[in-house]
């Protein structure tokens, strides 16, 4: 398809979702022109990738008011979304997680993140901000059997169903539920703390783990999908260091960041 054509759809979509999303009631996936907007949306961004149109998206000022607004309403649909699977997975005899709509992008991101960080072992491995089907905190505890996995959220119904889940998949013993504002989290010994895309506060959150001996791996959104997600804020780089990050691909939505603690970067670069 003609750029111009690609461009214009873009616009047509972006515009068309918030205009529903902001009128509607109900964002969850019960509502189906929530979820067909929704669909569409992804998928066309998604197609946006190629340099030239992801900059004109990012700068068109005609779209201000959507790229400010919009990835708060496509927050609460998410929560909503993963509410949503969450008690259908928990209702089913046997539980595919592969059922959820996402799935392969999960999969594809946490096999990027995998790869991030593969010279290191964690003794655990925290995600914040993890929502109702923590499908992360569950590929990763498959993934990294020596780790104990900790799910963090305050919302208390994302807690209950997490945990749930976790029991229904024979995780229980690995991956626990703490229902907490992440604000309040302090890491153990050698752990990876996940920052999710959604995560609130996260500036305190980094301020609160600069002085525990732990790694960070953060979310965030770079290109057209910043009108699902906003860009994430980053740790100052007196705190934590960027060792490796995730490029922008088509199969996953968000890009990754992977952080070590800075004075543990600086002496490990000095004994090589
Ligand atoms: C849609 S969900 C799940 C995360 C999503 N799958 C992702 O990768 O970003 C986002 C969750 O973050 C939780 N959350 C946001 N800020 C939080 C905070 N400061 N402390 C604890 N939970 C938080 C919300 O309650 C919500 O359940």
């Amino acid at each position: 398809m003609p750029t111009n054509m690609l461009k214009q759809e873009a616009i047509n979509a972006i515009r068309a979702s918030y205009q529903l999303l902001r009128t509607e009631k109900n964002l969850s996936p019960m509502n189906h022109r929530v979820t067909d907007s929704l669909t569409h949306l992804v998928r066309t961004l998604t197609r946006c990738q190629s340099p030239e149109l992801a900059k004109f998206l990012l700068d068109a000022p005609e779209l201000a008011v959507e790229r400010e607004n919009l990835p708060v309403l496509c927050g609460i649909a998410e929560c909503e979304m993963e509410k949503f699977w969450a008690k259908h997975l928990i209702g089913r005899p046997v539980c595919d997680l592969a059922e959820f709509w996402y799935f392969p992008e999960y999969t594809e991101l946490c096999q990027a993140e995998l790869d991030l960080f593969k010279t290191r072992k964690f003794d655990r491995i925290s995600f914040l901000g993890a929502g109702a089907l923590p499908l992360t905190a569950f590929l990763l505890a498959r993934h990294c059997p020596q780790s104990k996995v900790i799910c963090v959220d305050f919302d208390e119904e994302a807690c209950a169903l997490a945990e749930q889940l976790s029991r229904k998949i024979g995780l229980k013993e690995q991956v626990s539920v703490e229902r907490m504002d992440a604000l309040q989290y302090m890491p153990g010994e050698n752990e990876l703390v996940i920052c999710a895309s959604l995560l609130q506060g996260r500036e305190q959150v980094y301020k609160n783990l600069q002085s525990h001996n732990c790694a960070l791996l953060v979310r965030d959104a770079e290109g057209p999908y910043q009108y699902l997600y906003k860009a994430a804020e980053l740790p100052a780089v007196t705190s934590f260091r960027e060792i490796a990050k995730t490029q922008v691909d088509a199969r996953r939505i968000n890009t990754s960041r992977y952080f070590e603690r800075a004075a543990e970067w600086m002496e490990n670069a000095r004994a090589a």
